[in-house]
């Protein structure tokens, strides 16, 4: 895996954080740093339904997390909340879903798959439709070549049944949309 790619999704945030922790008076929820566990698949889907509801067209979500650590089952509430009915599905082998619905398309790639080489030749730009919204499995295999802009959400597997879910909220515009969804930030 890259684990370069990572750390540089990593340090953009820190950047932001540090910035934010010079204000003593800065509610921690604005310091850009938002934990999350959910003790079932269903407590995260439902979760991810509520934060579709926050999605536009043009946002890219940063996926990461090791196998079995909840993306697909959060973009399965996305997908739900995002009023598609079919149910979504991982992508891995197809690469790319497409969910369509009244509010538009919902795009859920899966960087999995591919090797370095085909990552490399992968044209992951082309799927970054401004009228879509994306969310990107295994995104920390193409870091360098999302948006500024991404909102990185990692997840890690605590237990058999929880899951951590941590966001890097590093624009105040995220910061902003994602404050209802998450009233209990550390
Ligand atoms: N709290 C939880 N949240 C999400 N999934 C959970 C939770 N507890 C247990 N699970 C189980 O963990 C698995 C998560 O699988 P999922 O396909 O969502 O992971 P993934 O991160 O997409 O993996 P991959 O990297 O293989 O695509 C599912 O079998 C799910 O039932
Ligand atoms: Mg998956």
């Amino acid at each position: 895996m890259g684990t370069g790619t990572s750390r540089k999704i990593t340090s953009l945030c820190k950047r932001e954080v540090r910035r934010d922790f010079k204000s003593p008076s800065v509610p921690l929820f604005q310091r850009g740093k938002f934990k999350k566990l959910f003790s079932s698949p269903h407590a995260l889907q439902s979760w991810g339904a509520r934060f579709s509801r926050i999605l536009k067209p043009g946002d890219v979500v940063a996926l990461i997390g090791p196998l079995g650590s909840g993306k697909t089952t959060l973009v399965q509430g996305v997908a739900e909340g995002w009023g598609y009915k079919t149910g979504a599905t991982s992508p891995t082998f197809a690469l790319m879903n497409e969910y369509r619905s009244r509010r538009g398309l919902l795009l859920h790639l899966d960087m999995y798959r591919l090797s370095t080489a085909e990552l490399e030749s992968f044209p992951l730009e082309d799927y970054l439709d401004p009228s879509a919204v994306c969310l990107v499995e295994w995104a920390d295999r193409v870091a360098g070549r999302l948006p500024d802009e991404a909102l990185d959400i990692h997840l890690k597997i605590r237990s058999p049944n929880a899951r951590l879910l941590n966001i890097s909220a590093c624009s105040s515009d995220w910061r902003k949309r994602l404050k209802p969804l998450l009233p209990a930030a550390m």
